[in-house]
């Protein structure tokens, strides 16, 4: 953390009763985090800027630390078959268990969501090294997902060092919102939990009419913390004519979690064009998208041809526009996926484009004989 953040931390406290300076590291748990970090890096152009196994001390465990620009993962696998993570990975396949949050006072924080009601998943402890200081703790939240509080000065003194000269960036820039899919009934039970523990506001409502299809529906409600910069929207299944995309999810991670973490970049067409070209696919929009996105986004010049070669979607709400696309799914189940993000004024989600959407998701979802 440098010192614009620690002063901003404090101008926070002053008017937020639960401060967070943005998203910490977002933990995978999986089968081969040596391969999963290999793939981080040749798809997204993340750089592998910390390692910790049995050649650092740690014996149970091998963890990657990604990173690109302010966005940062772990990837974390583990050395024997009757370990949590072996466990976790065997009932969910991978996917996210630790969705960080970096806050000013990680003893203090934990604290005050313990009393808030939350549940303890690690005690604040204090690691410290020549390359940085951190105190950190952990909260339960949905499903088996944690929410690690993080206080870090300096580098993330759990890991080795790590030059990376391989890594080419495509220009992901930061983590601009985590989407999480909950139970059907549960959502509003969320919603409660994020309000209470962490004094989190509803920044918008998406109800199933505006996220339906001919056969899917689903609710949707945004949570904002840390002065809007955390954005966690929370989805729960509505009663559609076939199975909706969060029911698949549920059906295959087996449990509550985290269903895609967006990423922002300033130009997105030219991320989406690199990622692209090295192999990463991204969801197909049909032809029939791009007449009605043009007239929504009337007067605004676009490179509608560019678009349409990289499926990318357009939105506008009264802020401005926005632009996004999404990738297939991440691991041999249909649970986790990314977002790719460009805002050009827009604060929402692409609610225009979620029909386009789901009618692509529900495509592949048919495929897999799930719909
Ligand atoms: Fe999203």
């Amino acid at each position: 953390m440098d010192i614009d953040l620690t002063l901003r931390a404090k101008e926070f406290a002053s008017k937020d009763p639960f401060p967070m300076m943005g998203f910490g590291p977002i933990e995978w748990w999986v089968g081969n985090a040596f391969m999963t970090a290999q793939a981080f890096r040749a798809l997204l152009g993340m750089e592998i800027v910390g390692y910790a196994g049995p050649e650092t001390g740690v014996r149970d465990r091998s963890s990657y630390l990604l990173k690109s620009d302010q966005i940062r993962f772990i990837v974390t696998g583990c050395q024997d078959g009757d370990h949590e993570i072996a466990e976790h990975v065997k009932l969910h396949g991978p996917g996210i268990k630790d969705v960080g949050f970096l806050v000013p006072d990680a003893v203090h924080a934990h604290a005050m969501a313990v009393e808030r009601g939350a549940e303890s998943y690690r005690e604040p402890v204090k690691i410290e090294n020549d390359r940085g200081r951190m105190v950190i703790g952990a909260i339960r939240t949905y499903g088996e997902t944690v929410h690690s509080l993080i206080e870090l000065e300096g580098e993330d003194p759990r890991f080795e060092e790590r030059t990376d000269t391989i890594a080419r960036p495509t220009g992901l820039h930061a983590v601009d919102h985590v989407v999480a899919n909950v139970e059907l009934g549960k959502m509003n039970e969320w919603v409660g939990f994020y309000e209470k523990i962490f004094s989190f506001t509803m920044l918008r409502h998406f109800d199933d009419e505006a996220i339906s299809t001919e056969y899917t529906a689903l609710m949707s409600k945004v949570m904002a913390g840390g002065n809007g910069i955390i954005k966690l929207p929370i989805n729960e299944p509505a009663d559609g004519k076939k199975k909706s995309q969060i029911e698949e999810y549920l059906d295959f991670y087996k449990t509550p979690g985290v269903q895609h973490i967006a990423m922002s970049t300033d130009d997105l067409q030219t991320t989406i064009s690199d990622i692209h070209g090295r192999g990463l696919e991204t969801i197909y929009v049909p032809h029939e998208y791009y007449p009605e996105a043009k007239e929504r986004l009337a007067g605004i010049d676009l490179d509608w041809d560019n678009l349409e070669a990289e499926s990318i979607l357009v939105d506008k709400d009264d802020d401005g526009y926005l632009l996004q696309t999404f990738s297939k799914m991440l691991q041999d189940r249909p649970t986790v996926f990314f977002e790719f993000i460009e805002r050009r004024g827009a604060t929402g989600f692409g609610v225009g484009n979620f029909k386009a959407l789901f009618e692509s998701i529900e495509r592949e979802q048919a495929k897999r004989g799930n719909l």
